[in-house]
Formats: C-alpha cells, sequence, structure tokens
C-alpha cells in the first residue's frame, strides 16, 4: 500500500486510463522471462563478458573475432526467444489504446513479435547486419554463422546493428523517443536499471514535460523515489497482467475516469 493508502496497480490504472496517451520504455528486464540474460546483475552478460572490453565499438574494430563470439551467443539466444506475457501485455494495452509507444533498449525483436506496432528501437537491432566500410545492410540470418565473423560484398568486417558503447544513438530514434517522452501523460519503464544514457535521460525528459513516471521493477533502480512516481514490485508479466484485469474489471479505460 503506498503512502497515501493507494494501492499502486490501482493507482497505476487509475493514471493510465485517466490520461490514455501512455508510452512504454523496456529494458532487458522485460524478455529475461522469455529466457535472453539480462546485463547487470549476478546472472548479466556483464558478469560474464566485461562491456568495455567485449562491447565497445572500439573493443569490436580491435578484435571482431572476439566480440563476434560474445555476440554469436546473444545472436543464439535471441533467434530461439519467443515474446511473454509482459511483451503481449503491451500489445494489448497498444490496442485498448492506452498505450501509444514503445520505446525499447532491447535488440530482440520481441515486442514487434508481441504484435506491438509503434516500437522504437532506440539501441537497434540484432536481426541486421552493417558493414563497417560501406554500410551495406543484410539480414543476419543471410550472413552469420555460428563461430564466424560475417563479411560484406566489399570484403570488409559486418557488425550487427545495434548500438555498442561508444557508438551514437540513431538519430532517428533519438528523436522520435524524446518526442513520445516530451508528449505522453505516462511514461511507464519496465525492466531498466536506468543505468545507461542516454536512454536513462528518458525518464527525466517525461517528467519535466508533466507526465507521470510508472516503474515496474522487481528491484530497485536509479530511477525509484525520485523520479518515478509510482513503483510496482514484481515481474513484467505479473504486474501488467494485473493492470490489464483492472483495467479490465473497472473498466476505468473510459477518458477522463
Ligand atoms: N521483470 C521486470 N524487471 C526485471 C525482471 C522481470 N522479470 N527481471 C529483472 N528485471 C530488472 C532488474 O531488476 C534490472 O533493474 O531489469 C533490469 C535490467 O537491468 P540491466 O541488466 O541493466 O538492463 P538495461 O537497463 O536494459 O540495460 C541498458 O545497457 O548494457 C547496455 O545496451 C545495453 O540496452 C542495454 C543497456
Amino acid at each position: 500500500m503506498r503512502a497515501d493508502g493507494r494501492e499502486p496497480i490501482r493507482e497505476a490504472s487509475r493514471l493510465l486510463a485517466g490520461r490514455r496517451n501512455a508510452v512504454a520504455l523496456t529494458g532487458a528486464g522485460i524478455s529475461v522471462e522469455s529466457g535472453i540474460p539480462s546485463f547487470r546483475g549476478s546472472q548479466g552478460m556483464w558478469a560474464k563478458y566485461d562491456p568495455m572490453e567485449y562491447a565497445t565499438l572500439h573493443s569490436f574494430m580491435q578484435s571482431p573475432r572476439k566480440v563476434w563470439n560474445m555476440l554469436s551467443e546473444m545472436v543464439s539466444v535471441c533467434g530461439f526467444a519467443v515474446p511473454n506475457a509482459a511483451h503481449k501485455g503491451l500489445a494489448t494495452l497498444e490496442a485498448m489504446g492506452v498505450v501509444r509507444a514503445v520505446i525499447t533498449q532491447n535488440v530482440d525483436g520481441l515486442h514487434q513479435a508481441a504484435g506491438s506496432r509503434r516500437v522504437i528501437e532506440y539501441h537497434g537491432n540484432l536481426d541486421e547486419l552493417v558493414c563497417v566500410n560501406c554500410w551495406k545492410r543484410f539480414p543476419t540470418r543471410d550472413r552469420w554463422t555460428p563461430g564466424d565473423v560475417p563479411r560484406c560484398d566489399c570484403g570488409e568486417i559486418l557488425k550487427p546493428n545495434v548500438v555498442l558503447f561508444g557508438e551514437p544513438i540513431p538519430w532517428l530514434a533519438q528523436e522520435q523517443a524524446e518526442e513520445e517522452a516530451r508528449t505522453c501523460g505516462v511514461l511507464v519503464v519496465i525492466g531498466t536499471s536506468a543505468q545507461v544514457s542516454p536512454a536513462c535521460d528518458i525518464p527525466r525528459i517525461a517528467k519535466e514535460s508533466g507526465a507521470a513516471v510508472v516503474e515496474i521493477n522487481p528491484e530497485e533502480t536509479s530511477l525509484s523515489g525520485n523520479v518515478a512516481d509510482l513503483h510496482l514490485w514484481g515481474s513484467a508479466s505479473e504486474v501488467i497482467g494485473r493492470i490489464i484485469e483492472r483495467l479490465k474489471e473497472a473498466d476505468d479505460v473510459t477518458p477522463g475516469h
């Protein structure tokens, strides 16, 4: 129960129903229940691979085979993953007219696979490779084989079309994400530790533009108790499921409820 006596799920539903122009910002936590490890924490990718050695543009150009060993693991795991109830729940909230867009830091394509139509891929997508020399692009499935360093027709190395540390965010994705943050009524922040910039600035932009910030995470993050107005403790699939139930039950999705 919140300090003001309101039940958090009920409060979140009231906010979502009342404002009806919510945007979701998602991180690795939403895909954990699809079998994709998150990055931080004891079970995270970065516990196994030092990101400064395996996930910077510099390390990729220096040792592409080494970095591709790590990337191959990600491509395989994401290749087998399917959307979970949290991804599907966001697609349902979009269909209900409650959530209008998803900004994701994830590169797994699971939001689109779950049926979400407006997805802003802030860190790119693993399904595509791009040449570090001529920028030509290829579907990953056409050029990637496990253990190999994929090559372009020009002979140069292919890199997944994801944002490595030291690389800029694709400008269109950044523009669109900031525009959504500036104009949304509610920002629902799901499964991110909010430690990586500039993605971690999106909640602050939304808050400063007058939006309510609702956080869904089984753990505390850098947003908890300051930028976040409401923290819903629990897994993404469980909490989003309860919000949908509450919205349908209470028929809260009528404007100005
Ligand atoms: N449901 C909701 N949240 C969860 C769940 C779950 N089932 N499981 C874990 N979490 C939370 C964790 O508590 C943590 O706060 O998800 C968060 C995952 O945080 P990170 O591993 O730091 O991932 P993320 O915030 O997405 O990382 C941001 O950093 O490494 C780079 O480019 C990479 O996009 C990534 C960025």
